[in-house]
């Protein structure tokens, strides 16, 4: 791995690499049932900053492992992200028609085969897993299932959906925020470190740290996005978070101390990776990006 490579050059190409995979990954769509692989496709590729698969490749390289052996890892957490796009847009969630610049999948393919895609490509996920060559494929299943279930994206999007009107404190929101969108982050990034070789419990925990502080950035940043976006350059709908009553950071903090907030959470970040310096130099430009992306 070249350590000179310019951030952009390492990003687009890791980012090729995963849509390679995915796109070898999925089902053909002139295979039956069409409609449903047409679909899968549809919510995975061809659009997407690919944020969590970067961050499993990043960790990955942190621990030694070449970008071929977190391909698997990368794949499975971006399918489970498709998926829970998929079901956020539906109807009965955040109801949006607008995704990565195209229709939303239940737009495109109807409730029922949006519905379907969503269940397939979690599925999916697990077997990409599964089957993947990393030292420990059933704790990596085991991680991913806490992650999206229940104590993780699950849990956090039934938070979310019951919040709407509500005026949440901090602390809850921030909970909320952990849950549904860091807990996915997490994983992304404990998946792509156990790829590579063991790493002693001082730098797994400051890899869980950052990705701790990275995943609730994420979030807080795409708040003040809904804000202060345009439809157009978010390539989904702007200002629906103000208009559904949900409660998010810059509702509750305003925009100004959402965007300080951050900052102290993009150095958190930092401070977690500064006594790897070199090595931990792709994580680092990784949170600098999720904080100051415009969509
Ligand atoms: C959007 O995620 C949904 C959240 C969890 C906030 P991304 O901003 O990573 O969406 P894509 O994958 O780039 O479309
Ligand atoms: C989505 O959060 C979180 C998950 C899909 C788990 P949002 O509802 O804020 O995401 P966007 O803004 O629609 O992308
Ligand atoms: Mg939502
Ligand atoms: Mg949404
Ligand atoms: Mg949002």
């Amino acid at each position: 791995m070249n350590p000179d490579l310019a951030w952009a050059t390492w990003a687009g190409d890791r980012q090729n690499r995963v849509e390679h995979a995915l796109a070898a990954s999925l089902p053909a769509e002139d295979v039956a049932p069409q409609h449903l692989h047409a679909a899968m496709r549809y919510a995975v590729l061809g659009g997407g900053k690919r944020v969590r698969a970067l961050l499993a490749y990043a960790a990955g390289e942190f621990a030694g492992a070449e970008p071929n052996d977190v391909d698997s890892p990368a794949v499975a957490v971006e399918m489970m992200h498709a998926y829970s796009l998929v079901h956020d847009d539906l109807p009965c969630m955040d109801n949006d028609a607008l995704r990565r610049g195209k229709p939303t999948c239940h737009v495109a393919f109807g409730e029922a085969m949006a519905l379907l895609a969503g269940d397939a490509l979690q599925s999916m996920a697990f077997g990409v897993l599964a089957a993947a060559r990393i030292p420990d494929p059933a704790a990596a299943c085991a991680l991913l299932a806490e992650t999206t279930g229940p104590r993780g994206m699950a849990g956090g999007q039934a938070i979310d959906l019951a919040a709407v009107g509500a005026v949440l404190r901090i602390e809850e929101l921030e909970m909320m925020h952990r849950l549904k969108t860091g807990a996915l982050i997490r994983a992304a990034v404990r998946l792509g470190a156990s790829s590579g070789r063991a790493l002693p419990a001082s730098k797994l925990s400051a890899l869980d740290a950052y990705a701790l502080a990275a995943g609730l950035a994420f979030q807080v940043v795409d708040d003040v996005l809904d804000v202060e976006g345009s439809s157009a350059s978010l390539g989904k709908t702007a200002g629906k978070d103000a208009a559904r009553g949900k409660p998010t950071f810059v509702s509750i903090l305003g925009l100004e101390a959402a965007k300080r907030r951050v900052e102290a959470l993009r150095h958190d970040a930092h401070a977690a990776l500064e006594p790897f310096r070199a090595q931990a130099r792709r994580l680092g430009e990784l949170a600098d990006w999720i904080v100051t992306r415009t969509h």
